[in-house]
């Protein structure tokens, strides 16, 4: 499986057919660079002629915007996102427009997954095969390869590309950021999203394809087949009319729903190939960063790991995952014990408009006195699941414990992994935080929950506000760590949030790890 590197090894192999779907491969260093010219010219143009057609429609009254309803529906489509696209590129160096604008130099205004293009399914398995053989590193001639202690940050994105453009935008602003490499692992193939991140050029880029994606497998598992079970069948029932999984429903009865078992999938999958297949992180012992499509970075989050990383060293030899921080309880998507309705009726797509909003800003500023500190605490899912970071030390302990990640009736990775460290792991997860948070959650619009009031570039315009407010704060020359006298214990895990009793599921997950230890 394992093919050569190489940008002319794509070049070659790429048969004719995969020529429209993938971007035109670069060619050796002078052609590049005339072409990021060329790049650089049309995107200026672009730009520029964008800002005047938008200038001429807001100075024709502004009804032509006003009235494309784009507010009826809830969305930050229409006008909104147009009036944010200014607050973004001023806000944003020029050179880093480029992320932004969107093939029709707008700023690509949709939150949910594109309308499936009509890609020729066979082509974009092929197209994938490749990408995930040919294992190619994007900006390795420029920038150097990969040392064993370099950073290494995976992003799991899905189909938002908004949200994904000012990921990058971030990203691009950090300090340090040349030297990392940054691999981008897909569940879904979008020739968009392909050409966003072939255009990344600050750092050294992978992607890699999740294989099972329902997007490949629309008419068998993983995705839906034709003879599951449909999820609120009882059991009895199901069992009656012989369907598929009719003895594994869920712990609270349901059958599986093919979309909500992606994501902890993938996540087990990337974090399995990053560290044990992939050519380019063989002899890596460093940092591997995880993030998300929907996050947003702080520009001295790499700084403010290699303090932790060496505050780690010196003071707590327990602490085996960096936290960037935890943004306040914004990522309480989940839902706890006392919240489990709000998490199903999400899971159900209904409304969830009578849970209080889990956006809650007022509490920043009493942050700011504290981006220099830091403290030990057990790993807990719903507060530490952005911006984590671990070495392949502690990937191997929580390897050890695929059947408890994979068998735990939970459809969420971070619960899953919680599960791991309570109940496995001979030493826990313990976890180094971030009081000042350096990773930010922007993803109000969930992938599957349409939520009534939500707003993608508020959030996105909030988070960059907080960050402006803080700059003086970043950069700490030197990290406070608090380390209770005694760690609390956490509390017996909840019952899982369920999702997750198809064995089919278990074993795929399974399979993602043991056949790699086959392998080798
Ligand atoms: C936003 O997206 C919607 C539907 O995807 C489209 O109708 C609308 O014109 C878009 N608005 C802008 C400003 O691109
Ligand atoms: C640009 O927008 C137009 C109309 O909104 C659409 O028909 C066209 O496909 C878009 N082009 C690209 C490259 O997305
Ligand atoms: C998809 O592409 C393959 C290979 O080029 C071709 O054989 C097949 O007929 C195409 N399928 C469709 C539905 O266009
Ligand atoms: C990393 O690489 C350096 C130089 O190539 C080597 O000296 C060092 O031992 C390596 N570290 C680890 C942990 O492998
Ligand atoms: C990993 O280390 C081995 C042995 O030192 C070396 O032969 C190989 O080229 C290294 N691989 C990478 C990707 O650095
Ligand atoms: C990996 O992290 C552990 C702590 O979890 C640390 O003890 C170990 O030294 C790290 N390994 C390397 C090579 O940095
Ligand atoms: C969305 O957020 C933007 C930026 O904060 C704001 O200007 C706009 O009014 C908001 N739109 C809605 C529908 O709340
Ligand atoms: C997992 O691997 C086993 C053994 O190779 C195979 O029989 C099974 O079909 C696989 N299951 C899934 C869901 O991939």
């Amino acid at each position: 499986m394992r093919g050569p590197r190489g940008l002319r090894l794509v070049e070659e192999g790429l048969a004719g057919q995969l020529h429209q779907m993938l971007p035109p491969a670069r060619g050796p260093r002078g052609r590049r660079s005339a072409s990021c010219v060329r790049t650089a010219v049309f995107i200026f143009i672009v730009t520029f002629l964008w800002l005047q057609l938008h200038m001429a429609s807001m100075s024709g009254g502004g009804s032509s915007t006003g009235a494309n309803g784009a507010g009826k529906h809830g969305g930050a489509g229409g006008a909104d996102a147009e009036n944010s696209l200014h607050e973004f590129l001023n806000a944003v160096p020029p050179h880093l427009h480029k992320f932004l604008l969107g093939r029709n130099s707008s700023l690509a205004n949709s939150t949910e997954p594109p309308p499936q293009p009509s890609l020729n399914l066979t082509m974009v398995r092929q197209a994938i095969e490749q990408y995930n053989a040919y294992q190619v590193v994007l900006n390795e001639g420029r920038l150097g390869p990969l040392h064993n202690d370099s950073l290494v940050i995976v992003i799991q994105v899905h189909a938002r590309i908004t949200y994904l453009r000012h990921l990058l935008v971030s990203l691009a602003q950090a300090r340090g950021i040349e030297n990392v490499l940054l691999i981008i692992s897909h569940d879904f193939f979008d020739p968009e999203i392909n050409e966003l991140v072939h255009s990344i050029d600050f750092c050294k880029v992978m992607q890699i394809f999740y294989p099972y994606s329902i997007q490949t497998h629309p008419n068998e598992f993983p995705g839906e087949s034709l003879g599951d079970c449909p999820r609120n069948i009882k059991k009895e029932q199901a069992l009656k009319i012989k369907c598929l999984n009719a003895e594994h429903p869920d712990l609270y009865g349901h059958y599986r729903e093919a979309k909500f078992t992606q994501t902890k999938h993938h996540w087990w999958w990337k974090a399995n190939r990053v560290f044990d297949h992939l050519e380019v992180t063989r002899n890596h012992t460093g940092l591997v960063l995880f993030l998300e499509e929907d996050h947003y970075v702080a520009e001295d989050f790499i700084e403010a790991l290699r303090l932790m990383q060496k505050a780690t060293a010196v003071h707590c030899d327990k602490c085996n995952i960096l936290s960037l921080g935890t943004y306040l309880k914004t990522y309480n998507y989940y839902g706890d014990s006392k919240n489990k309705e709000a998490a199903k009726a999400k899971r159900l797509g209904h409304s969830t408009s009578n849970i209080p909003p889990s956006w809650n800003f007022e509490i920043l500023p009493t942050l700011y006195q504290q981006y220099q500190k830091a403290e030990v605490t057990q790993w807990m899912s719903n507060s530490h699941n952005m911006g984590m970071a671990f070495n392949r030390t502690t990937w191997r302990e929580i390897r050890q414990c695929v059947k408890y990640f994979c068998n735990y009736d939970d459809y969420n990775w971070d619960w899953s992994l919680q599960q791991v460290s309570q109940n496995c792991m001979p030493h826990k997860l313990h976890a180094l935080v971030m009081r000042g948070p350096r990773v930010f959650h922007i993803g109000e619009c969930g992938v599957h929950h349409k939520k009534a009031n939500c707003n993608s570039t508020a959030a996105i315009s909030k988070v960059m506000k907080v960050l402006h407010n803080a700059k003086k704060h970043l950069f700490p020359s030197h990290l406070t760590i608090t380390m209770p006298a005694k760690l609390k214990k956490t509390k017996p895990l909840r019952k899982g949030n369920g999702g997750w009793g198809d064995l089919r599921d278990h074993q795929l997950c399974y399979n993602m790890t043991v056949k790699d230890f086959v392998l080798g």
